[in-house]
C-alpha cells in the first residue's frame, strides 16, 4: 500500500493561465448540443476503436449520441429513463427518446424508443419534455416537438403522450394521440419555446413552465389547465430575469426546510421552500436559486441571498447540464439527474462511435442554512463497492504525495477527511481576482492556482487518473484563502489542465468555492472516477465538480491514483477510503 515519496512540482505554470482568457466556461473545445445538423453520422460501418473512454458505472447506451435525460419517474416498481438520442450517429440530430428502466438507478435495461418523429406535430424531433403522475397513478409526458425546420433551431409546440397499457410496469408503449399539440407559442420567439417542466397542482388547476426568451431575458412561461389537455398561457411568466438569454430545461419543485426527504412537485406549506433551476443555453450551465412560490401571483421570487443570474449557485461547477429531478416515493427523496457532454471534439467523438453520459443521480435537499442545496450519490451506488483499502492518520508534509495502490483506480470511490491543525497559513486572498467576472471567479483562481502551485494551506487533495511519471493527471483539491477581513474563503479544484497529452481536449480548470465553517479545521471530499470522468463532491455535497478528461497514459490499468499536499501547513488524512468499482450492468 501506501509509501510516502516526495517529489518536484515542476510543471509549467503557462499552462494553467489559459483559463483566464475564457470569459465563458461555454465548450469552447466544440462539444456543446448546438441544435446543428452535422452530415457524417453514420455509426454502422465503424472501425473498431479502442474503447477506453466508455465508462464502467455511468449511464450510457451502447453506442452515438445522448444529451438531456428526459421525464425520469418511478412507476410500478421500476425507475424509467427517458433521454435526447440520436439513433443514427455521434453527434446531435434525429433526435428521439430512447428508454431505459431499473430497480436501482444504476444498473439499466433498454427498451424501445418511446417517443420517435412520426406525426405532423413532433415530424422534425422529439425533443425534452418531463412526465407527471396523475390521480390514479397514471404517468404522461409533455415534451417539445418540432413541426417545421424554420425558423430556426425548428418551431416549436408541446405535445402529450400517454402510456398504452398502464398495467405494463415497463411501459413499453406510448400513444401520441391526435388532438396534439396541446400548446402552441402564442409570441413571436416559436424557436425559443421548449422543455415543459413536471406539472403541479393547486388550486383547482394544473400548472407547468416552458422555457423561452426573449432578446437576452430569460422566460418561464407558466400555462395552466385543469385536465391537462386544455392549457392557457398565464398573464405573467413565472419567473423571468434578465441578461441570461434562453432558458432550457426550466426545472420547479419544492424542498423540506426539515430533513432530507424529498417532496412530492405539488406540495405546499409551512416547511417548504422552492427551487427554481434553468440551463443556461449561453454559458451551458445549470444554475438554481432559492426562493418562495407566491401561491396568489402564481410567481417564484428568488430569496435575496441567492443570487439570480451566472453568478448564482450551480448544481455542478464542472461538465453538467440539462439536468431533471423527480420525486422518488419509494424512498421519499428527490432525485438530480444530468448530462455530461463530452470534451474531445466532434471528430473523435465520431471515431469512437459514441458522445454523451448522465452524471450517477444525486439526492438532493436543502442545506440547513436554506440557502443552498445538498447533492449525494444515491446509496444504491454503494452496492458497487468492490476491493477496498483504508488509510488513516497519515501525514501529509509539503510536497508528499500518497500512492493508493491495490484498487482498479479508473474505476474507483473515493471518500477522504482531511484535517489541518492551523488556519494561521492559510494565503492571502487577492483581491485583484475580484475584477474577475463573478461567474468565473473560482475557476479563473483554479487557473492561476493549480495544483503545483505552492501554497500555505493548501493545495491538498487528490491526483486522479495519474500516468506513472505524472505526465498526465487530473487534480482535485482544496486551496484556503483568507482575506484582508480575515474571513476564509474556501475553494475546490478539478483541474483538467494536465489530464491529457492530447492537445485538442477541452481542459478547463473548473473550480467553485465551498460555503463552509472550518470550526473544526476539517475538509472532506468524495470523487468518483470512472475512466473520462471524475465526479467531485466537497463537504457532503456543498460544492460538486464533474470533469470529462481523455488521458492518453494514465488509462485503465496504466492509470494510478495520489493523495497530496504541495502546501506549507501539514496536512492529516483523518481517513481515507477507496473502492474498486464494479462494473454497472448499463444497457
Ligand atoms: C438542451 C436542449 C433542449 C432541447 C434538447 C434537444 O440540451 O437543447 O433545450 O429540448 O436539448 O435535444
Amino acid at each position: 500500500m501506501g509509501v510516502t515519496i516526495r517529489f518536484i512540482w515542476g510543471f509549467p505554470l503557462l499552462i494553467c493561465l489559459l483559463p483566464l482568457l475564457n470569459n465563458f466556461d461555454g465548450r469552447d473545445g466544440g462539444a456543446m448540443a448546438s441544435h446543428k445538423l452535422h452530415f457524417v453520422e453514420h455509426t454502422e460501418n465503424l472501425v473498431e476503436v479502442k474503447q477506453v473512454y466508455r465508462t464502467g458505472y455511468h449511464f450510457q447506451p451502447k453506442k452515438n449520441w445522448i444529451n438531456d435525460p428526459n421525464a425520469p419517474m418511478y412507476y410500478k416498481g421500476l425507475y424509467h429513463l427517458f433521454y435526447q438520442y440520436n439513433p443514427k450517429g455521434a453527434v446531435w440530430g434525429n433526435i428521439v427518446w430512447a428508454h431505459s428502466v431499473s430497480t436501482d438507478l444504476i444498473n439499466w435495461i433498454p427498451l424501445e424508443h418511446a417517443i420517435v418523429p412520426s406525426k405532423p406535430f413532433d415530424k422534425y424531433g422529439c425533443w425534452s419534455g418531463s412526465a407527471t403522475i396523475l390521480p390514479g397513478n397514471k404517468p404522461v409526458i409533455i415534451y417539445t416537438g418540432i413541426v417545421k425546420q424554420k425558423p430556426e433551431p425548428g418551431y416549436q409546440v408541446q405535445n402529450y403522450a400517454i402510456p398504452a397499457n398502464y398495467s405494463d410496469p415497463y411501459l413499453r408503449k406510448w400513444i401520441k394521440p391526435d388532438n396534439n399539440p396541446i400548446i402552441k407559442p402564442i409570441h413571436q420567439n416559436v424557436s425559443s419555446f421548449r422543455d415543459p417542466t413536471t406539472a403541479w397542482f393547486n388550486k383547482g388547476h394544473w400548472k407547468l413552465v416552458i422555457g423561452s426568451k426573449n432578446n437576452y431575458r430569460g422566460i418561464a412561461y407558466l400555462y395552466r389547465s385543469r385536465d391537462f389537455i386544455k392549457w392557457t398561457k398565464a398573464k405573467h411568466p413565472f419567473h423571468t430575469k434578465s441578461d441570461v438569454g434562453m432558458w432550457e430545461c426550466p426545472d420547479f419543485f419544492p424542498v423540506s426546510s426539515k430533513g432530507t426527504n424529498g417532496l412530492d412537485t405539488s406540495a405546499i406549506g409551512g416547511d417548504v421552500k422552492y427551487v427554481f433551476k434553468a440551463s443556461l443555453d449561453m454559458t451551458r450551465f445549470d444554475y438554481y436559486t432559492i426562493g418562495t412560490y407566491d401561491l396568489v401571483k402564481d410567481k417564484y421570487i428568488p430569496d435575496n441571498t441567492s443570487v439570480d443570474g451566472w453568478a448564482g449557485l450551480r448544481y455542478d461547477y464542472g461538465n453538467f447540464y440539462a439536468s431533471k429531478t423527480f420525486f422518488d416515493p419509494i424512498k421519499k427523496r428527490r432525485i438530480l439527474t444530468g448530462w455530461a457532454n463530452e470534451s474531445s471534439t466532434t471528430s473523435e467523438d465520431i471515431a469512437k462511435g459514441w458522445a454523451g453520459i448522465h452524471l450517477i443521480p444525486r439526492k438532493v435537499w436543502l442545506d440547513p442554512s436554506g440557502n443552498k442545496l445538498l447533492q449525494w450519490p444515491v446509496v444504491e451506488l454503494d452496492k458497487l463497492r468492490g476491493q477496498k483499502i483504508q488509510l488513516s492518520y497519515t501525514k501529509l508534509n509539503k510536497g508528499d504525495t500518497i500512492e493508493i495502490k491495490g484498487i482498479v483506480v479508473a474505476q474507483a470511490d473515493v471518500d477522504v477527511t482531511f484535517t489541518f491543525s492551523s488556519l494561521e497559513k492559510a494565503e492571502l486572498y487577492d483581491e485583484k481576482w475580484d475584477k474577475f467576472p463573478p461567474e468565473n471567479l473560482a475557476k479563473s483562481i483554479c487557473g492561476i492556482k493549480g495544483a503545483t502551485v505552492q501554497g500555505g494551506l493548501g493545495p491538498f487533495g487528490l491526483l486522479t487518473l495519474a500516468s506513472s511519471k505524472l505526465e498526465e493527471y487530473t487534480p482535485v483539491f482544496f486551496r484556503i484563502f483568507k482575506t484582508v477581513q480575515n474571513k476564509h474563503r474556501v475553494l475546490l479544484c478539478s483541474d483538467a489542465t494536465p489530464s491529457s497529452l492530447n492537445q485538442n481536449e477541452y481542459k478547463p480548470s473548473f473550480g467553485g468555492f465551498v460555503d463552509v465553517d472550518l470550526a473544526e479545521k476539517k475538509l472532506s471530499l468524495r470523487s468518483l472516477i470512472d475512466h473520462s470522468v471524475v465526479e467531485s463532491f466537497a463537504e457532503g455535497g456543498k460544492t460538486v465538480i464533474s470533469s470529462r478528461i481523455y488521458p492518453t497514459l494514465a488509462v485503465g490499468e496504466h492509470a494510478h491514483l495520489h493523495v497530496f499536499n504541495n502546501g506549507s501547513e501539514i496536512i492529516t488524512i483523518v481517513r481515507l477510503n477507496a473502492w474498486s468499482m464494479n462494473t454497472a450492468h448499463i444497457n
